[in-house]
């Protein structure tokens, strides 16, 4: 690019041969991404990568960090509520562990050249989005099982395929993540098969919480691919492995023998499975709640951002102090 070779001043008869070579030198830089592109070997930060590339990623990069740390508030709200010890520290693991997703995720999209605080002032702005699941309230305990379950279940699946994604450090963050995901989702499931060996009262628990978070969770593969406009060119880049549908299918193939195991019903009238395709057939999404909800208008959309705030307001002092303890340390 014309930035990087920076010597055009010379003569004018000299700049119309330089004009020509930094075309050939785009196009040809532009090759050798595409080329590593297609031989699936990974995109690193300091490597030239266009422009689109570069924006697509920070922004899908810097959403998954703000729903990391966005979707620890409707769990910690029943850290102190949490029936037993281990209950409680297990939450306690998996909260701390979102938290510990986010930061990574953040440092990888810096790689990108965005700073931090730009990330985060353009979440506190609604410029940038999070998931739209963390817009749903926890309103009864299952709904910890079924948060764990479901949607770091539905994580796992998109993970997982974004761990094989063409930027380096995006790639490599998901793997480890996603080890750390496993563990969310068995211990989500744990809780609710344990609760659907209860009571009656405790299994009605389950099945309601369910009730409430399969349409949501469905929902957070993103719009149906006719609907959703950055999907192909995310795919020629490897950006994105396979298309919203076909996650989202995997999803419900993976998860539906699990409810059944536990005795919960999947609340899908059209739910079955199909020989033919060996897929589940299932019923429609609402798309007008998504979109609802993504635009800011769901059940918790505006006490969810004025938690990040608050919490951004209130830890100043502590972002003050450790500046001025790392300057007296560099003195
Ligand atoms: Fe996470
Ligand atoms: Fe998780």
């Amino acid at each position: 690019m014309a930035r990087n070779i920076g010597v055009h001043t010379v003569v004018t008869g000299f700049s119309i041969k330089f004009v020509g070579m930094e075309t050939m030198d785009l196009a040809q830089r532009e090759k050798t991404f595409e080329d590593k592109i297609k031989s699936g070997i990974k995109i690193e930060p300091k490597d030239w990568m266009p422009d689109r590339y570069r924006k697509q990623l920070i922004r899908m990069m810097s959403q998954h960090a703000h729903s990391e740390i966005v979707g620890m508030l409707p769990e910690g709200n029943w850290i102190t509520r949490a029936p037993s010890l281990s209950r409680k520290l297990t939450l306690l693991a998996k909260v701390q562990d979102e938290a510990g997703h986010g930061l990574y995720i953040y440092s990888a999209t810096e790689t990108l050249g965005i700073d931090r605080l730009e990330m985060i002032s353009q979440l506190h702005t609604g410029k940038a989005k999070y998931s739209s699941i963390f817009n749903y309230p926890t309103t009864n305990w299952a709904d910890i099982g079924t948060i764990g379950w479901l949607v770091d279940g539905a994580a796992i699946v998109n993970q997982t395929a974004l761990a094989k994604c063409s930027y380096g450090p995006y790639s490599r963050a998901m793997i480890r993540i996603c080890k750390e995901e496993n563990f969310h989702n068995k211990q989500g499931y744990q809780l609710l098969a344990h609760m659907m060996e209860g009571t009656k009262q405790q299994r009605d628990m389950a099945q309601d919480s369910l009730n409430r978070w399969w349409w949501p969770s469905l929902m957070m593969f993103g719009p149906s691919d006719k609907d959703s406009p950055n999907s192909a060119e995310l795919m020629r880049w490897k950006v994105k492995m396979h298309s919203n549908d076909f996650l989202r299918q995997r999803f419900i193939d993976r998860t539906v023998p699990q409810a059944e195991a536990i005795g919960l019903r999947i609340p899908d009238p059209k739910l079955r499975w199909n020989e033919e395709t060996q897929h589940y057939d299932w019923g429609e999404i609402d798309w007008d709640e998504f979109y609802t909800v993504i635009k800011g208008n769901g059940p918790c959309n505006r006490q969810r951002m004025q938690a990040r705030v608050d919490a951004d307001v209130r830890g100043r002092w502590v972002r003050k102090a450790a500046e001025a303890y790392a300057k007296k340390h560099m003195n």
